[in-house]
């Protein structure tokens, strides 16, 4: 699956820097005055999604050039690949088939020759049942109190999905659980979640695909003295209170729980693109079984646009290229997404490792240092509240920052009238942004306002701020499943464009090797051989701090 030809050795590549070289200073104005359809003509529907990129610094050239450098680094052969099961994770020898956890039932994917599918499914339907106990509160705890309080215990993959799929989804959340997300090894992330939690009446689920991530396996030690200290139980309570989510069964049996309580994944899911497998349990509860599906019903629908639609009508693919065009040849660092949807909020920390995790690559598959630039810095907040912050830089700082703007049409069913009302002065909000990133405002309008020359300068928007827009009716769990869907695809396109193994993450190898390295010298005050001056003398001033 080796690329023999460095992408920027290509002459779509070529063709690429020439076109950018030609088209110099983009001006959206002048695009959408030569092409009144531009804002109808630029646009897909996938699902329920509406996918603008008419705001984006692209002539019906550049977008055909780009499909091109995609189709030369075999984009579309990598993704048939993925789908067939092939291990196209090099560095991991592994299959990569998140698709394969909504695969529907009678598909037939296979890994080393066995079809996962039945697996996936026969997961779900343990995950079904037990989700059914604790929400109808047949699941009780050692001292036969139903369970009312769910704790999640896992880090990167193994939380920041399900924590932000929680959120996204509140509303159609069981209001009577109370649910909880601990990921850091900071204690008072644990404190803080069951200061005011009777153990009696809590599950910890225990999320983590290896069984053996420091955080996780530390969090999930001091929960167990939590309960026990608060059920004044014996060791025996635990298997009430805790569940595992894993593919490591011998750890999980190590650590204590029941295997018979261990809800299984494979090592062909990555912890960034897990929530839809049993990582999801948490979840599941949450909103149920039935809702929970339509999450991979949501899934489905854009893995199978993905699969068999055109590149020119391929969502994914384009978004994909459109961040290629500018970290590449606009020479952008970063990438701004902003939900408009406070059930959001957790949307962009969940991309950020996506993508980052995914695309923070700087050697190729075959190991060579790559010479061209790699995934961007994701970055955002759910808006308005960027507006009173951040934005100023996007619209008049000195840096070309894409930005994909997600909305909805509705609010959520629940909100009070009053509240349902402020939706459309949201979605002004969004709107509006988008408008003045593109078309500005130029001195001769800011002059007409009868602006003082001196300030004109000051309040002129230069526009021409490339944004992408996400609309749909409503954030129901079938478009949620399809959101992450359009942006794994997204991240899997640019990966195969820039030939890196999108799949692996030895970046985080490194700083988990010192810090085991470096705890005992807080903790003991060993000295460690060949610790370098500057963390040497850190240690001493901690040290000295710690004692005053
Ligand atoms: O940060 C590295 C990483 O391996 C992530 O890829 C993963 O999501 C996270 O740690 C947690 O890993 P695990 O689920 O094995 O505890």
């Amino acid at each position: 699956m080796s690329h023999i030809q460095r992408p920027h050795q290509r002459p779509e590549w070529t063709a690429l820097a020439e076109h950018r070289e030609e088209l110099g200073q983009v001006r959206l104005r002048e695009l959408f005055a030569a092409d009144t359809d531009r804002g109808t003509g630029h646009a897909l529907r996938v699902g329920d999604l509406y996918v603008d990129y008419s705001k984006n610094l692209v002539t019906d050239k550049t977008l055909r050039l780009l499909r091109e450098l995609a189709a030369a680094t075999d984009v579309f052969g990598l993704r048939d690949a993925m789908f067939r099961g092939e291990k196209i994770n090099v560095t991991e020898d592994r299959a990569v088939l998140h698709t394969a956890l909504r695969a529907s039932r009678d598909a037939v994917i296979e890994v080393d020759g066995e079809n996962v599918v039945p697996k996936v499914h026969a997961v779900l339907d343990r995950m079904t049942d037990f989700a059914d106990r604790v929400r109808a509160g047949k699941w009780t705890g050692y001292t036969g109190r139903p369970i009312r309080n769910i704790v999640n215990i896992g880090i990167g993959g193994s939380d920041l999905g399900p924590a932000m799929a929680y959120e996204a989804l509140r509303a159609y959340s069981d209001r009577s659980l109370t649910f909880r997300f601990v990921s850091n090894v900071d204690g008072a992330d644990l404190h803080e979640a069951v200061r005011d939690l009777d153990a009696a009446e809590t599950l910890f689920i225990v999320a983590s695909k290896t069984f053996t991530t420091i955080e996780t396996i530390t969090n999930a030690t001091s929960a167990r003295s939590w309960l026990l200290a608060g059920l004044e139980g014996p060791d025996e309570a635990v298997a009430r209170h805790f569940v595992a989510l894993s593919t490591n069964a011998e750890k999980v049996a190590e650590f204590g729980i029941d295997t018979a309580n261990m809800f299984e994944f494979w090592d062909w899911v990555g912890g960034r693109y897990s929530y839809d497998s049993a990582i999801g349990l948490s979840l599941m509860i949450a909103i149920g079984p039935d809702r929970y599906r339509e999450i991979l019903d949501g899934f489905r629908i854009v893995d199978e646009h993905f699969r068999t639609a055109p590149a020119e009508a391929n969502a994914p693919v384009l978004l994909g290229l459109l961040g290629v065009w500018y970290g590449n040849f606009f020479g952008a660092q970063t990438h701004a997404v902003l939900p408009y949807s406070h059930y959001l909020s957790k949307f962009t920390a969940y991309l950020q490792q996506l993508d980052m995790e995914s695309n923070g690559k700087s050697v190729d598959r075959d190991g060579h240092p790559v010479e061209w630039q790699t995934g961007p810095v994701v970055w955002g907040t759910s808006g308005t509240n960027g507006q009173h912050a951040y934005y100023q830089l996007i619209h008049q700082g000195t840096k070309l920052i894409p930005a994909d703007f997600i909305g909805f049409a509705e609010p959520v069913a629940e909100l009070s009238d009053e509240l349902k009302a402020q939706h459309d002065l949201l979605m002004a909000n969004f709107f509006a942004q988008t408008q003045a990133l593109a078309f500005g405002k130029t001195p001769d309008e800011v002059r007409a306002e009868g602006v003082p020359e001196e300030l004109v300068p000051h309040k002129t928007f230069r526009g021409d701020h490339p944004t992408t827009t996400i609309l749909a009716r409503e954030l129901t769990p079938s478009v949620l499943g399809q959101l992450v869907a359009l942006y794994e695809h997204k991240v899997f396109v640019q990966g195969a464009i820039w030939n890196i193994d999108s799949f692996d993450q030895w970046g985080v190898e490194l700083g988990k090797v010192l810090a085991k390295r470096v705890e005992p010298a807080l903790t003991e005050g060993t000295d460690i051989p060949g610790l370098d001056p500057s963390t040497k003398a850190l240690v001493t001033a901690y040290r000295e701090l710690k004692e005053v």
